[in-house]
Parts: structure tokens; sequence; C-alpha cells
């Protein structure tokens, strides 16, 4: 369920007509309500209320400082990969002592970072980053709190470049070294290991697989208790699925019932559970609003050409991602539809969002929203073609502001320095 939904037949962001923003900011933009961020943040608050917990949400995943103060204000945390992430969690008020920080490739610099600033814990994928962080953290004195990573090898049945816990992917420990790992963990004096982390992949559409991995994990758990350590914490990643076809007949668990799941297979090892969903937030959250800049009739097919491109919407070029792309006014009932290939104006033919797409009669000028597009959207968005990134909107009830500005064509080939040599 979301708020972005036709109103006398224009759709509207919460209580704001599209158009209406179209024509303040002009196209193409990422618009987002408060009112859908908040839903579903709150389905995972109520799906694990009365449980020590701490939804941890993956900044990746939609990373404007706007969307991190809306959750935070509603007492989120944060999962970081990186060390601009961790700056603008803390830089939109969210305390380093609620930020997790995740990744394989975290450096030292990084490690220093966050240790300066406070972190609730680093999930350790490897012994070499192990290794480094008890050094980094002696060296200043400190003790880091670490949760690791380990890989479960289960099969979460999504797209492989988002699959993420089989042991031929590069994530974590193997969970049959993990007794192994720990014991080496219990000796590094610069490191206090709090808990055990996992995170299998991304848009799962199936609870079986999180359940595979948590029972592992449930059960390493109780190993790792009788080897000693204290096991106090269980971050469960994220990667819970959405529905991306608003009319499927087969759509995603909901976050209830996920909850529901996490609580039957780890709620009696009283830990606290740390869970790290991106997608399920800010996913149906966001759209993307483009403006028809072509009708063009193709020997073969029929293109619609957009001024959105896959620099501004990489998930169908990169992994054929299936996005609904609606009029922005609506279409008549019972309106004819016509196939199309949606388009961008990118000089590859990767640059296509649809195939042979149905759409209701569509002319130049145009408004059309791709629906679905509040993860991994804006924050995957590159200058290629030098197209400035496209701006992002938040909606809140009748209001609207703008986030982050579209950049002028100065400031992007302002960054450029020629040499003195030329
Ligand atoms: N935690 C960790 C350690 C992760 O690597 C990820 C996502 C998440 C949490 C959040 O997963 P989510 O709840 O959003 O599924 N760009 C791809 C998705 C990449 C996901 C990477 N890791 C896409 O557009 O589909």
């Amino acid at each position: 369920m979301d708020h972005f939904l036709y109103r006398n037949g224009v759709l509207h962001a919460e209580d704001v007509p599209v158009p209406e923003i179209a024509v303040a900011v002009g196209t193409p933009f990422y618009l987002y309500s408060t009112a859908t961020l908040l839903r579903h943040y709150r389905l995972f608050e109520e799906g694990l209320a009365g449980t020590d917990h701490l939804i941890c949400y993956a900044v990746k995943a939609l990373s404007n400082q706007a969307i991190l103060a809306t959750l935070a204000a509603e007492g989120a945390g944060m999962d970081v990969v990186s060390e601009g992430e961790y700056r603008r969690a803390l830089a939109a008020g969210v305390p380093g002592e609620r930020v997790v920080f995740s990744g394989v490739g975290k450096t030292r610099g990084e490690m220093r970072v966050a240790l300066a600033g406070g972190i609730r814990q680093f999930n350790v994928e490897s012994e070499p980053e192990m290794r480094a962080l008890d050094e980094v953290a002696r060296s200043m004195g400190l003790v880091a709190p670490v949760a690791i990573r380990v890989n479960p090898d289960v099969d979460a049945r999504t797209h492989e470049k988002i699959a993420t816990g089989r042991k031929e992917n590069k994530f974590g420990i193997p969970i049959s070294r993990a007794r192994e790992v720990y014991a080496e963990a219990a000796r590094l004096k610069g490191l206090k290991v709090v808990g055990i982390d996992v995170h299998i992949g991304s848009q799962l559409t199936d609870l079986a697989p999180f359940e595979e991995a948590y029972t592992k994990v449930a059960e390493l758990a109780r190993q790792l208790r009788a080897d000693g350590h204290e096991i106090s914490r269980l971050d469960l990643g994220g990667g819970l699925g959405i529905p991306y076809e608003s009319q499927s007949n087969a759509p995603p668990p909901l976050p209830t019932d996920y909850c529901a799941m996490v609580r039957r297979v780890v709620g009696d090892l009283g830990c606290e559970i740390e869970i790290e969903p991106g997608r399920l937030i800010a996913g149906n959250a966001g759209i993307m609003v483009a403006q028809v800049v072509w009708l063009k009739h193709g020997e073969d097919r029929d293109f619609l050409i957009l001024d959105a491109g896959m620099n501004d919407l990489i998930r169908p070029a990169m992994y054929g991602a299936w996005h609904e792309i609606v009029p922005v006014i609506e279409p008549a009932p019972g309106a004819e539809l016509h196939p199309f290939d949606i388009v961008g104006p990118v000089c590859e033919t990767g640059d296509t969002f649809a195939r042979n797409r149905p759409m209701p009669p569509v002319a130049a000028g145009d408004l059309v929203a791709f629906r679905s597009a509040g993860a991994y959207g804006a924050v995957m968005a590159s200058e290629y073609n030098t197209r400035p990134l496209i701006p992002e909107v938040l909606v809140r009830g009748d209001q609207f502001a703008v986030i982050r500005a579209r950049p002028t064509f100065d400031e992007i080939i302002g960054r450029d320095t020629i040499p003195e040599w030329l």
C-alpha cells in the first residue's frame, strides 16, 4: 500500500498533485511520500513490538538525509556500508550508538572514523578485517563491538546479482568455520563480541530461505554460548522483497509475517534482534516522474522516448527489473492499450525501461511515473552523458520540499580541472 493514488483523474503524492511538483522542479525527478515511508517502517516496529529490537534501516536503499531524519525521528537505527553513509547518518541526527557498519571492504580509515564517532557494532566479514579492526581499536585505546557476519550457504532465490548468502558469494565467513573465528575474536583485546550477523540477499519473495538461514544462526548462537561467548544480539539483515506489480497475484510476504517468523525462529534465545530492511521501507515510498519527449514510430515497434534515462534509474538496465510505468493523468476507463518500448535518451540500447509495454494513449509532453522507485533509484544514479542528477522531492500531507536540488551544468562541469600544461 502506498500513497501515490489517482484523485480526480490526477496522480497525487499524498495530498499534492504530481503535475504541480513537475511545474515547480521540472522533470525528471524522484518523489517520496513520508506517509508511505513511515507506514512501512511502522509495520516492522509493530511486528517486533514487545521484543528487544532495533530496526537499522539500510541507508544504501535511499540515503537522502531528509529520509534518514524522518526515520530517525521514529527511533530507527541505521545500517551503513561506507564512511559516506556513516557520515550521512550522523549528519541526519542519528547517534553513532544506533549505527551498525556492514560491508566486505571496510578500510582502516573507515574503522577509525566510526570508532571515533561512536558505533553500535561492526559487522565483520572476514578474518583480515577482524584483525585490522582489533589493531585499529587498540591503537585508539578503544574496544570495538563486533558481530561476525556468517555465510549460511542458503539459496535466497532472488536475482543472482543481489543474492549474498551462498558459499560462492564474497560475503561473510562460512558458517562451518564460525566457531573457530569467534574463538580468535574472543582472544583479540581490541574487540568485544556482541552477536552474530547474517544477510542472505535482497528482494526475497519467500520466507523459506530466511527461515533456513535464521535456523542455522540460532543453532550457531547456542553453540557459541556453549563455547563461552556472550551472544546478546542477532543482526538478521534485510532483504524482504516488495511487490513491483500492484496487481500481482502472488505478492511477497508482509513485514508482519516476516516478523512473526523471526520471533518463532530466534525468539527463545533472548537476544536483542536487529534487522536491516532497506527496500521494504523505501521502495514503494518513491516514484520517478519523467516526461515523454518524443513518440517515435519505428519500423518494427513504437518507442516512447522519455527525458529520464538509465543513468537516473538503472535497475531495468542492470537487473532486467520491471517497474510499473503509469501516466500521471489517469487514462479513461477502458482506454485502448498500445505496446511501446519505453526508453531513455542515453546512447545505449540498454537504456530501455520496458519492452513491448502496453500503454494507454500517451503523447509528447505527457508525464509518466515509475512506481516502486524509492529504493535503489536515486542512490544508484550517475551523471552518464553529463546528465545532471535529478532532484529529489519529499511530500508530507499537502506540503512538499525539494530535498536535493538538481545541480546546474556549471556545477557539474566546474568539478573538472584542466591541468596547466593544456
Ligand atoms: N543489509 C545488508 C548487509 C545489505 O547488503 C543489504 C542490501 C541490506 C541490508 C538491505 O537489503 P534490502 O532490505 O534493501 O533488500 N541494488 C539492488 C539491491 C542491492 C541490495 C544490496 N544489499 C537492487 O536495485 O535491486
